[in-house]
């Protein structure tokens, strides 16, 4: 069986001595998400304390986990030194209650608090993120991950939830790259770290026995990086992408990549046996590293279950591409692109010029993001398709709020729900749904850089 090393930090100097890391949520009990500022042994060993955001002290925040069906109520008080709000990411939300600053609410000003309340419809695996200035708050730490419980418990041993993140942090002060805007990110593959961890440690280890059954929640709360993975000494099934069960269980014999935003559910089985170390591995560009590790214990049980079932479903209406109205997001711009100029502020102006203002990107030749005309109308339960043009040189991740879509493949079937769809480059992605939830929901790229630097756009439904 092979080994995987920790990655280590990039240009660390000292030593790396670090601890198998006890990953900890922050406090879990209280109806108050206090966004603040907090210092955290980030690093490893040898580094003093990171100052980081989080909410209630802690990157990621509170777990928030709740029943099916049931209602969710925070209050955001906001101590940071900045506005902020709070996206429910992948619910099928109220629109005002979407947290989406300066669309479904102003922004809560520093000192000031919001009271969120809203049903919970869907079971599955969600997370909760700033949505005010997100490349620096996300990237900051201002997310937490958000679980709805199906009714009946599965047939598993225990669960895991798992929050990917990459941190971008200066070697030598140990603090975090305060360059939130910088025009190489903004205009390239996004803010992408380099220090990552899970569940706010670089070197999260865990304990299992043989022929256990465990429910893995992974999150993917990073401003840009896809994670390749792969499973060692664990045999898995993905049952759920994006909250949103899937219909017959399928198989891990490939990568699993999760995008910026997206999160897949795996039940896995340990197959490892007792003093080895099973791994979930993520395939980086220099190697492949432990990115969660699995200690096997004595003790565990002599055969292993059967294939698991699928999750029960979640409701949704099934679309109609017959009578699906069709529009096209034509995606360009960023280095190395093809974008001459486009549209910012009603004037058409030069790629120079709109770098100028902080834009890089367009969608259907506009580059006003959240400000601009919506790239649709639509009327409540109308059937939507919308084919999406990757015409850049960059992978990005669409994400539609308050609905999910599915994918169409080329054979022209239906895919399974999905709230964020990654689009290698030069790669068109056509996805449809169904507009049954009223209100105006942000369609952006999840890399957050892309989305602050002119890939946003809006769809409205009334
Ligand atoms: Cu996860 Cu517009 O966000
Ligand atoms: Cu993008």
């Amino acid at each position: 069986m092979r080994s995987y090393n920790r990655r280590q930090f990039i240009a660390a100097t000292g030593a790396l001595a670090a601890l198998p890391g006890a990953a900890a949520f922050a406090n879990q009990n209280s109806d108050v998400l206090s966004a603040q500022e907090a210092a955290v042994q980030l690093l490893p060993g040898g580094y003093g304390q990171t100052r980081l955001w989080g909410f209630n002290g802690g990157a990621p925040g509170p777990e928030i986990r709740l029943a099916q069906g049931s209602r969710l109520q925070r209050r955001l008080e906001n101590q940071l030194p900045q506005p902020t709000s709070i996206h429910w990411h992948g619910i099928r939300i109220a629109n005002a209650m979407d947290g989406v600053s300066g669309l479904t609410q102003s922004a809560v000003e520093a000192g000031s608090s919001f009271d969120y309340d809203f049903l919970v419809p869907d079971a599955g695996t969600y997370w909760y993120h700033a949505h005010n200035r997100s490349t620096e708050q996300v990237a900051r730490g201002l997310y937490g991950p958000l679980i709805v419980e199906e009714p009946d418990p599965l047939d598993i041993d225990r669960e895991d939830v798992l929050v990917l993140d990459d941190w971008l942090v200066d070697p030598e002060t140990g603090q975090l790259n305060s360059d939130f805007e910088a025009p190489h990110a903004l205009s390239h593959a996004g803010r992408i770290g380099n220090f990552i961890t899970t569940n706010g440690v670089s070197d999260l280890t865990l304990e299992t026995r043989k022929n256990e059954r465990l429910r893995l929640r992974l999150i993917n709360a990073s401003n840009a990086r896809i994670f390749p993975l792969q499973l060692q000494g664990l045999d898995g099934w993905t049952v759920a992408l994006d909250g949103m069960p899937l219909a017959i269980p399928q198989k891990v014999t490939e990568p699993i990549v999760i995008a910026p935003a997206q999160r897949v559910d795996l039940i896995v089985d340990v197959v490892a046996d007792a003093g080895q170390t099973a791994h979930v591995v993520q395939i980086g560009q220099q190697g492949a590293f432990s990115q969660v590790a699995f200690e096997v214990r004595e003790g565990g049980a002599i055969s292993r279950r059967s294939a698991p079932d699928a999750l029960p479903p979640n409701t949704s209406v099934p679309v109609n591409l017959a009578s699906a109205t069709a529009f096209t997001l034509q995606m360009e711009g960023g280095a190395m692109g093809s974008l001459r100029s486009a549209s910012l502020d009603g004037a058409e102006q030069t790629m120079n010029e709109i770098a100028d203002a902080g834009r890089f990107w367009a969608f259907n030749g506009v580059a006003d993001g959240i400000d601009g005309a919506p790239l649709a109308r639509v009327g409540v339960g109308e059937h939507v398709r919308i084919a999406i043009r990757n015409d850049t040189a960059f992978p990005h991740a669409m994400h539609l709020h308050g609905m999910h879509f599915r994918e169409i493949s080329q054979n022209g079937e239906l895919g399974p729900l999905r709230d964020t769809t990654l689009l290698e480059r030069g790669v068109n992605r056509e996805v449809a749904f169904v507009a049954d939830n009223p209100g105006e929901w942000l369609l952006h790229c999840h890399m957050l850089s892309h989305a602050a630097a002119g890939m946003t756009t809006r769809i409205v439904v009334a």
